[in-house]
């Protein structure tokens, strides 16, 4: 069946990316941001971009493929996608996985791990698909050397990427390894964050111009303020990470430690280390102590600041800016409850955030209307399974009003 959360379909012509200077590239990415992925490639110096559903694919060489990794704010995974075919049964599949020069991406002593994403009648296990691509790419080495790479889910020398829409099937390495939104600066927690590239797409979404105040009075374990502190400080968004699958790359796109060490320190010393001030509220003493400690493993403590305070008691500096919030949605709050919770983020919008941009993110469109605001916009995202709208209310100041009325 057709499924929104797992479908991406990359076009391109098979076996067509061998050129290590002109690959094909994949980005994956969560539904609603691949526009903002799109001109964060351009920044890049990607060429050729277009957009599909949940990703964007681009052209572009090595060097792009490690700056990708280590620069897209808004990227979950980076893929080189290196063939395509049709699928009618499990033997055929594996038939075909078997036709590929696999000795052109591994050795028989190096490690595999595959990922896979179904969207088709034919097969219905992802587990079973990737066992028996496994099972086709290591046969193959035992049959010609008599020895076979091993299976390592963590830290495998190739990780493949398995698609499988309709009939076509297409193959991909995965240059990333684990998904880029692993950040690295938050620590396991039981708590329900928001993932950091959907935070860091709603930074970039709000259109904040990294000078004015940024605010999350309600920021939980602090996910939106980091994002938005790495953006001000332009600290880059694999800055924390020391892993990534190319570096285990010898074969095709082998790495290249020395041009990864010059854009890694090319893009630190690009770091701003005076951003403007960011503010954030929580009203749990407990969750504000989390917030607190990802702020500092991020290494953003000097300029990220962390109220516990409830919403609507949150005191907003004059001067106006943005106000970005993930409120609860409800699923273990009684409805009442949460009603009256959106009402007093309204009303506080109103009293005390004149001239911001105040945002707010939510899956419940019920008690949105709580709000009691018009919204200037409304952007469908999705946090996880849910799908969820990010609403922009904009808090003139009592003089503007005026000068609106008297206009
Ligand atoms: C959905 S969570 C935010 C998650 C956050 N974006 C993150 O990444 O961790 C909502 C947070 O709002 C806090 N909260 C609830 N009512 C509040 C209030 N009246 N004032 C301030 N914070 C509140 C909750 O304690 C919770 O941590």
């Amino acid at each position: 069946m057709f499924h929104p959360f797992l479908f991406y379909l990359i076009s391109f012509t098979p076996m067509d990316n061998k050129d290590e200077n002109n690959l094909r590239i994949v980005a994956t990415t969560l539904f609603g941001l691949e526009e903002i992925l799109m001109n964060e490639l351009e920044a890049l110096g990607a060429k050729e971009i277009e957009k599909h559903t949940r990703a964007v694919s681009f052209k572009g060489d090595k060097a792009l493929v490690y700056k990708c990794n280590l620069l897209l704010r808004t990227a979950l995974r980076i893929l080189i996608p290196m063939t395509k075919f049709t699928v009618e049964n499990d033997k055929d599949l594996y038939d075909k996985i078997q036709a590929i020069d696999w000795t052109k991406y591994l050795d028989a002593e190096d490690t595999l791990a595959i990922d896979t994403v179904l969207n088709t009648e034919i097969f219905n296990h992802t587990q079973y698909i990737s066992q028996k691509v496994k099972d086709a790419i290591v046969d193959q080495f035992r049959e010609r050397f008599g020895k076979r790479p091993s299976v390592d889910l963590d830290k495998p020398t190739l990780r493949l990427n398995v698609h499988v829409f309709k009939n076509d099937c297409s193959l991909s390495l995965d240059s990333s390894g684990d998904s880029l939104h692993k950040r690295g600066y938050r620590d396991k927690t039981n708590l329900a964050p928001i993932n950091e590239v959907l935070a860091a797409g709603l930074v970039i979404l709000s259109g904040w111009d990294k000078k004015q105040n940024f605010i999350d009075p309600m920021c939980g374990s602090g996910t939106i303020l980091i994002e938005a502190a790495m953006i001000a400080a332009n600290i880059p968004p694999g800055y924390y990470k020391d892993d990534y699958n190319f570096m285990r790359w010898t074969k095709f796109l082998y790495y290249d430690d020395e041009m990864f060490t010059a854009i890694f320190n090319a893009a630190v010393d690009a770091i701003n280390p005076n951003p403007t001030k960011i503010l954030g509220g929580e009203i749990s003493h407990h969750v504000a102590r989390k917030a607190k400690e990802n702020i500092k493993r991020a290494k953003v403590s000097e300029f990220v600041h962390v109220r516990e305070c409830d919403i609507k008691d949150f005191e907003a500096p004059d001067g106006g800016g943005v106000v970005v919030v993930n409120p609860p949605y409800g699923n273990r709050m009684v409805k009442e409850n949460i009603e009256e919770l959106y009402k007093a983020v309204g009303d506080t919008f109103k009293q005390r955030f004149q001239g911001y941009d105040c945002w707010m993110i939510s899956s419940n469109l019920l008690a949105l209307k709580n709000v009691g605001l018009r919204p200037s916009r409304k952007i469908t995202v999705y946090n996880g399974q849910l799908e969820c709208r990010f609403m922009k209310y904009e808090m003139y100041t009592g003089t503007k009003k005026i000068h609106k009325l008297q206009g």
